[in-house]
């Protein structure tokens, strides 16, 4: 019944995916495997269950939701010519199935509560054999956010699923970790020049060499008013995402915050005539302020890259001067896919560590590194450029 313990259930055998068909035709919100995050999903074409996800992640009522389709005749049928822009042929032949959502006319057989009464629908075709199946299985297309309480770090294991909604929904599919582990690129190609509204999976690098892409624009955060002003509900500008519980320091290099193009909003240290610190080296300075500052201070949480030529040990712990250090490695340098995989598990798993502060190295944004320093800053009380 409604009230049930969520349970977890791997997906080896069909009556897992038989098991959640019945309850996403009952109208409920299940937990879904994707190769993006873990997503809270439920019929996109029935209103009163998409009202359901709303309520069990506490998301905010004008943030809009990605529909989840199976293939290309499922898209078709919820367009209002059954139409596929030809903008995006060159795009979904490339990137679908796979972690790229794109923007699109609604139409009337989508609820509302889907598209928060915007003229456009956000889709995606995702590549999950479990959430492939799943889709297929119940015959209508799913609308999913990530599984996350509203504000948390995104899973990406069934178990961050159950310990952010157990209780809120009937069933969560496990379906491994997930390979990509950031969410899906959001791609805005009606507009012109077509714009990536959120950095994800599908790469910057990728997109800009499909027909029609050349000019692709990437918002960024000094955009933020004006897309405000056009979009209300632009991805994740509004709203405060990714965070635990734990204060998040980030530490970026200059070069990667002036690409970024915000440089002058921080408290940029100026190191141009002297050697730049290192990530240990800034962190150990800013601890010691904190503390100076009479911060109580028990746990550290390190979340570091693993430098070139190194070796990965996910958790390393020390104990010094009665502070307990817990690092915990996101990836290797030069691997970005690998640093995506492992930032909000890593995040998370600082929350279970019960960390008061972490201290994060960011990344170059190459790649899927865009999205990893998306998240990051989103997640972050404080930026320090070195
Ligand atoms: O990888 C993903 O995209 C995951 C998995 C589950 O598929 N889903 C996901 O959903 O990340 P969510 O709700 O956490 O993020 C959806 C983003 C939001 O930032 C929302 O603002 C944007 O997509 N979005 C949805 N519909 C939109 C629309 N019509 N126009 C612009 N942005 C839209
Ligand atoms: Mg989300």
């Amino acid at each position: 019944e409604q009230n049930a313990r969520s349970m977890i259930t791997t997906t080896q055998d069909r009556a897992a995916i038989d098991k959640a068909v019945y309850w996403l035709s009952q109208g409920e919100a299940i937990g879904m495997p994707t190769e993006t995050v873990y997503g809270l999903a439920a019929n996109a074409l029935d209103a009163s269950a998409v009202a359901k996800i709303f309520a069990a992640k506490n998301r905010p009522q004008d943030n809009p939701l990605i529909v989840h389709v199976s293939s290309l005749s499922m898209l078709e049928s919820i367009l209002p010519n059954g139409k596929i822009p030809d903008v995006y042929l060159p795009i979904i032949k490339r990137c679908w199935p796979g972690p790229l959502t794109i923007i699109l006319p609604t139409s009337a057989k989508i609820p509302a509560t889907v598209t928060c009464d915007q003229p456009t629908v956000a889709v995606r075709f995702p590549a999950h054999p479990v959430a492939r199946a799943l889709i297929e299985a119940c015959g209508f297309p799913l609308a999913a956010p990530s599984a996350n309480s509203s504000g948390k770090p995104s899973p990406t294991l069934a178990s961050h699923v159950f310990h952010d909604l157990n209780n809120k929904i009937p069933l969560i599919l496990d379906g491994g970790a997930c390979t990509v582990g950031v969410e899906s690129t959001v791609l805005d190609g009606l507009r012109n020049p077509p714009a990536i509204l959120r950095p994800g999976g599908a790469t910057y690098e990728t997109l800009q060499q499909l027909k029609g892409m050349e000019q692709l624009q990437v918002y960024r955060k000094h955009f933020v008013d004006q897309a405000l002003e056009l979009a209300p509900t632009t991805p994740g500008m509004k709203y405060r995402h990714y965070s635990p519980e734990a204060m998040v320091i980030l530490v970026e290099e200059e070069e990667v915050a002036m690409a970024y193009g915000n440089s002058s909003n921080y408290n940029s240290n100026n190191h141009k005539d002297t050697q730049q610190p290192s990530f240990d080296t800034v962190w150990r300075n800013e601890l010691t302020q904190l503390l100076d500052n009479g911060i109580g201070i028990q746990k550290v949480g390190i979340l570091t890259i693993v430098p070139d030529g190194g070796s990965m040990e996910w958790r390393e712990t020390t104990t010094k001067d009665g502070i307990e250090y817990v690092s915990l490695q996101m990836g290797r340098q030069g691997h970005p896919d690998e640093v995506a995989r492992g930032m909000f598990k890593g995040l998370r798993e600082m929350d279970t560590i019960a960390v008061d502060v972490i201290f994060v190295q960011g990344v170059s944004e190459s790649n899927e590194g865009m999205a990893v320093m998306n998240r990051l800053r989103k997640a972050a009380t404080k930026t320090i450029i070195i």
